[in-house]
C-alpha cells in the first residue's frame, strides 16, 4: 500500500488530506479508516462461519483482569428480531439484517462462579464492575465489527436496544446481573445503496498532547459543521450541521427515548452501582 492510499483514506475521514502524516500505513489501519455504517441489507444469509470467526476476534480483545464479563446473544429468528426491532425504535435494519447480535454486560457468570465456590463477590456491587463489563463488551464488539467488515459484511450498532432494556432482557431470558449493552445488526450490504465515509472532527480536537487543550475548538467545529452538512447533502439526508444534530441529541432526558431510566433498570436487575 502506498502513502498515497493512506492520504486518500485520511481525506475521506477528515474531509481534507491536510495533516495526514507521511509514511506507509498498514492494511488494517486503512481498513479501519474506511468504516461506514451500512443500513441496507440483502435478504441473504451470512457466509458460513462468519459469526464464529467474528466472535473469536471479539474474544481476542483485551479484557480487564481477564474477567471476560460479557456475553453476546445471536438472534436470527425473524419473529424475535421483529419484536426486538419494535423495542428499539422500530428500526427496519434490525428486521432486514439476517443477524442481530446483542452484547451483554454479564456479571451473572462471575456471580455464579463465586456462588459455586462458596466465595464472596462483593466487588460486583460497585459501579466500576458495571463499567468494566461495558468497556469489555464494547472492545469485543468492535473487534467483531472489524472482522465482519473485513469479510465484506455491513453492520449497524443499536444503542436503542437500551430504550426498553427490561423488555429486551425478558425477550432474551437474561438473568439478574446481566444487562443489554447495545445491539449490532450484521448483513450483506445491498450493492444498490451506496454508503459513504462519514467525516469526523479534526484530529487536533480529539488528540491532546500531554495536557487537555481545547484551543481552536470553536473554529474547528464551525469548519466541521460545513463538512458534515455537505456529507448529509451527498447522502440525500436533511442538510443540517453536526452542532444542530448533537444539540438535539443532548438537550434533555426526552432525547434518551427511555434510556434516562437506565440506572433504575440496572439496579432492579441486581447491579449495585455503588
Ligand atoms: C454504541 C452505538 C450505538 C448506536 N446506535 C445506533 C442505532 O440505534 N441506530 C442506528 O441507526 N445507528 C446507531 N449507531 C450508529 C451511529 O449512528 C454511527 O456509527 C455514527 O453516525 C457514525 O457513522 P459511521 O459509523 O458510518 O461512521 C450507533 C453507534 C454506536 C457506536
Amino acid at each position: 500500500m502506498s502513502g498515497n492510499d493512506f492520504s486518500s483514506a485520511w481525506a475521506l475521514r477528515y474531509g481534507s488530506a491536510e495533516g495526514a502524516p507521511s509514511g506507509e500505513a498498514d492494511a488494517v489501519t486503512l481498513h479501519l479508516l474506511a468504516h461506514r455504517t451500512v443500513r441496507s441489507f440483502l435478504d441473504a444469509p451470512l457466509p458460513q462461519g462468519a459469526l464464529e470467526r467474528a466472535i473469536a476476534a471479539a474474544q481476542s480483545a483485551s479484557s480487564s483482569s481477564n474477567l471476560q464479563p460479557w456475553s453476546v446473544i445471536a438472534v436470527q429468528d425473524r419473529e424475535r428480531k421483529a419484536r426486538l426491532s419494535k423495542l428499539a425504535g422500530d428500526q427496519a435494519h434490525i428486521r432486514t439484517a439476517p443477524l442481530l447480535l446483542v452484547w451483554i454486560v454479564d456479571l451473572a457468570r462471575l456471580a455464579r462462579i463465586a456462588e459455586r465456590a462458596g466465595a464472596p463477590s462483593g466487588a460486583l456491587a460497585y459501579l466500576d464492575s458495571f463499567g468494566v463489563g461495558l468497556v469489555d463488551a464494547a472492545l469485543a464488539a468492535q473487534n467483531a465489527v472489524v472482522s465482519f467488515e473485513a469479510e465484506g459484511l455491513g453492520i449497524v450498532y443499536i444503542g436503542a436496544l437500551r430504550n426498553e432494556a427490561e423488555e429486551v432482557a425478558k425477550e432474551l431470558g437474561l438473568p439478574p446481573r446481566a444487562a443489554v449493552a447495545f445491539g449490532l445488526t450484521v448483513g450483506v450490504p445491498d450493492p444498490a445503496v451506496t454508503t459513504h465515509v462519514k467525516p469526523r472532527l479534526p484530529q487536533a480536537q480529539i488528540l491532546h498532547h500531554e495536557r487537555y487543550d481545547a484551543t481552536g475548538e470553536e473554529e474547528a467545529v464551525a469548519r466541521y459543521d460545513t463538512l458534515f452538512a455537505a456529507f448529509q447533502r451527498q447522502q440525500g439526508l436533511p442538510e443540517r450541521s453536526w452542532t444542530s444534530t448533537i444539540l438535539q441529541r443532548i438537550a434533555s432526558a426526552q432525547s434518551l427515548n427511555g434510556r434516562e431510566r437506565l440506572r433504575d433498570v440496572l439496579i432492579r436487575a441486581g447491579f449495585g452501582l455503588e
